[in-house]
């Protein structure tokens, strides 16, 4: 008997996290009856198409088309669909990625139809519920069957609050599987030629609310930007939600005349990692970008006051730096002084945590 696994994506960072795990299902084809569901939570070509194509994704088996909407809409939508599409042809398990509302929406239905969940990157926490993605993973760690997790301190975040050792398996980081199996491919992307980028650049990504949709707070952080691109070329892909909030704010034509600054749409996955790895320095409030900065040894400031992912910052390159410009400009003028942070991979970052998952969930099978 195969084992019947929905696989749930619906936003950007879910599709590097589930490229890995459905590619190692094909390689037991006679273990297992994988389908890809996206909810359409990301829909733009350049949120969600091209990823399918850069990572290798199978066409969705089945396409929800939710769109964009408030928290609880893009919520209930998916979990409307979902029951229905879950109800019709109950799986062995679902398999949910990441933190984002449609995997919480994905998992809370499964859940009540009493199907097991696998929660890929389980456990970490960075203790601020202002965060949505912090009510996602603990809800979906609360109601998984498997916890997943990347870092050690996912297992003490899951014992603290109850979830039995026996559910919590460290497996490592897939979305480090895909960047070491794209990474030689991405470094002969001619995204620098396209930019027109010379020499030395930074590489710049904003999109959390508590950053882009508080005017001030955008204000001081673009007020940094500002100082340090008389210093360095800056490369930002703007994100769909900090473009409208640019625009909303007036922000958008001040930043258009900034001499040493590239704006871009958002970009795929093979272009952003190539700039990534080129670059002098990163400034974000991603999440997957402080990991993948981490192994691609280049220095990330994170601008936010925590972070879900502090093996980044105990053994990797990153650096919290608020959103205060002083504090910004400081430390990105240190990393241009040649004293930015040089971190090693956290165990198990190792491009093989996708074999892992399978491996236990052949050893565990999910019990209805
Ligand atoms: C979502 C995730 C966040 C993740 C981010 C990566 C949640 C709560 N947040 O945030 O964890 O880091 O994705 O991108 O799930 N939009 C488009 N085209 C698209 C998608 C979105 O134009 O394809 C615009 C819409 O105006 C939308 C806004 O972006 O309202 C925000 O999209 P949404 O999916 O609600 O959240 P993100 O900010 O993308």
């Amino acid at each position: 008997m195969k084992l019947k696994i929905v696989n749930v994506v619906g936003a950007r960072p879910n599709f590097m996290k589930m490229a890995p795990l459905m590619m190692e299902y094909q390689r037991h084809p006679d273990k297992f009856e994988p389908k890809l569901v996206h909810t359409g939570q990301h829909y733009d070509d350049n949120m969600s198409t091209l990823f399918f194509e850069q990572l290798h994704l199978p066409k969705p088996d089945v396409y929800l088309g939710i769109g964009s909407g408030s928290h609880s809409e893009q919520t209930a939508k998916v979990m409307v669909e979902m029951e229905k599409l879950l109800s019709a042809e109950p799986p062995d398990l679902v398999v949910v990625v990441g933190d984002v509302n449609s995997t919480m929406a994905a998992t809370i239905v499964a859940a009540k139809l009493c199907i097991p969940v696998a929660h890929v990157e389980a456990g970490l926490r960075s203790f601020d519920r202002a965060m949505p993605e912090e009510i996602n993973r603990l809800v979906t760690d609360a109601l998984s069957d498997y916890c997943f997790i990347t870092s050690q301190d996912a297992d003490v975040n899951l014992r603290r609050e109850g979830v039995a050792p026996e559910k919590i398996f460290f497996v490592g980081n897939v979305m480090i599987d895909t960047l070491l199996q794209l990474k030689d491919v991405s470094l002969k992307s001619d995204v620098s030629k396209r930019l027109g980028l010379g020499g030395s650049y930074g590489f710049v990504t904003l999109h959390r609310p508590s950053n882009v949709d508080d005017k001030q707070v955008f204000a001081e952080i673009l007020a940094a930007l500002d100082t340090i691109q008389k210093d360095l070329m800056l490369v930002f892909p703007v994100h769909p939600r900090t473009v409208n909030r640019l625009k909303q704010f007036g922000f958008w034509d001040g930043l258009r005349g900034w001499k040493n600054l590239k704006l871009t749409d958002p970009l795929g996955y093979l272009d952003s990692l190539c700039l990534m790895a080129n670059a002098k320095l990163v400034l974000t409030d991603s999440g997957g970008v402080q990991e993948e900065t981490t192994v691609l040894g280049v220095p990330c400031l994170t601008i936010r006051n925590n972070t879900e992912r502090p093996v980044t910052i105990t053994e990797g390159t990153n650096t919290l730096v608020g959103t205060s410009q002083s504090k910004i400009v400081g430390e990105a003028r240190k990393i241009l002084a040649g004293n930015g942070k040089r971190g090693r991979a956290p165990k198990f970052w190792d491009g093989k945590a996708a074999g892992r998952i399978v491996e236990c969930l052949l050893k565990h099978p999910p019990k209805r």
